[in-house]
């Protein structure tokens, strides 16, 4: 039979190799259970005499207890890495779903649309490959008419061009639509001008147009303004310039005041107090005999502005290659805009 000494050995080094639950039962059942190794003992004691009986008594319940403290010890430290191992730390930082927006250009767009369907506007849409007559021809601009060079395209060949404004969708609208009807055309554009802070070879248009029977200048002024008090801001004064379109007579281009001067002049605005935000007029008479109309019988207005430009003034963007550097620090400035 093992002496006391070497039953705590073995145990000391049989502990360390408890890693879970079955390990400390087993080790439990032969160290302290009914049938241990110490139960042993207390069997061979029957043969001793009574003061040997107390004094191995003695030591057999004194590594008795130890024995249980010992595995005692082991459990909680066990039951104590079961909890943290399956324990859920809510101050830890979750992790950051990231979620999409829409385009600062696209939110603008939205932005204006909206504003003309309150307006009783209804939104339609034109192709981007255009053909030379929708582009320019019935648009008023003759084949060799100098308002073209303007407007330089890349031409694909057999008669196509890419739209170098969304203007074209105003006659195909007209050839499709009985007067009077109030459309807004918003749509990609394209032009063969070198990038600058505010030139892009692809921009973005809205179109207006509206066809009634008496239609006037007056009209023109009244939307505008609404449109640019609610877009801009209230405070905000407009300003109609003669200008030349080869599509509109009377032709204007339609000034908003500067925004960061209040109108005084600064850096923004070039000193004059002004910012352009887009062409308009009267539809000019050589349009609507394009589309089949009788110019004795309607009117109407249109107007052309530039997103990238108001996307500009409204959020003071200085260049307009931000927006299509997809640079995420810059374009996540706006998902919270709108
Ligand atoms: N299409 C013109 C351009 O891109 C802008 C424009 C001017 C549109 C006057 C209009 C208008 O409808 O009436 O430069």
């Amino acid at each position: 039979m093992k002496d006391l000494g070497t039953i705590l050995n073995d145990f000391q080094s049989e502990i360390q190799d408890v890693h879970n639950e079955d390990d400390l039962n087993r080790i439990k059942g032969k160290y302290v259970g009914r049938k241990s190794v110490l139960n042993d003992f207390f069997q061979e004691m029957k043969t001793l005499s009574p003061d040997e009986k107390k004094d191995i008594g003695q030591k057999i319940n004194e590594l008795k207890s130890f024995i249980e403290k010992v595995l005692m010890d082991k459990t909680r430290v066990m039951e104590q890495e079961k909890k943290t191992k399956n324990r859920v730390d809510v101050t830890l930082p979750g992790k950051k779903q990231w979620s999409g927006s829409f385009h600062p250009i696209i939110m603008t767009m939205y932005h204006i649309v909206d504003i003309f369907q309150s307006l009783g506007f209804r939104v339609e849409t034109g192709p981007e490959i255009e053909t030379d007559y929708y582009n320019f021809e019935a648009l008023n601009f003759p084949p060799d008419h100098p308002a073209r060079d303007a407007q330089d395209s890349f031409f694909l060949g057999q008669g196509y061009l890419l739209r170098t404004h969304t203007s074209p969708a105003q006659v195909r609208i007209m050839e499709k639509t009985k007067p009077p009807f109030k459309v807004v055309i918003p749509g990609k554009c394209y032009r063969r001008d070198p990038m600058d802070a505010s030139h892009s070879l692809m921009f973005h248009q809205i179109e207006g147009l509206v066809v009634a029977n008496k239609i006037s200048m007056g009209d023109l002024k009244g939307t505008i303004e609404i449109f640019a008090h609610r877009f801009f801001g209230a405070d905000r004064r407009l300003r109609f310039r003669p200008s030349f379109f080869p599509f509109t007579e009377p032709s204007a281009e339609v000034d908003v005041s500067c925004g960061i001067c209040g109108g005084k002049g600064c850096r923004s605005c070039g000193h004059s107090g002004w910012l352009e935000v887009m062409g308009a007029g009267l539809v000019h008479p050589n349009v609507f005999r394009s589309t089949g109309y009788n110019p004795q019988e309607v009117r109407g207005f249109a107007f052309g502005m530039g997103v990238e430009r108001s996307t500009l003034l409204k959020f003071g963007v200085p260049d307009m290659r931000w927006f299509y550097e997809n640079d995420m620090s810059f374009l996540e400035q706006f998902k919270t805009v709108r």
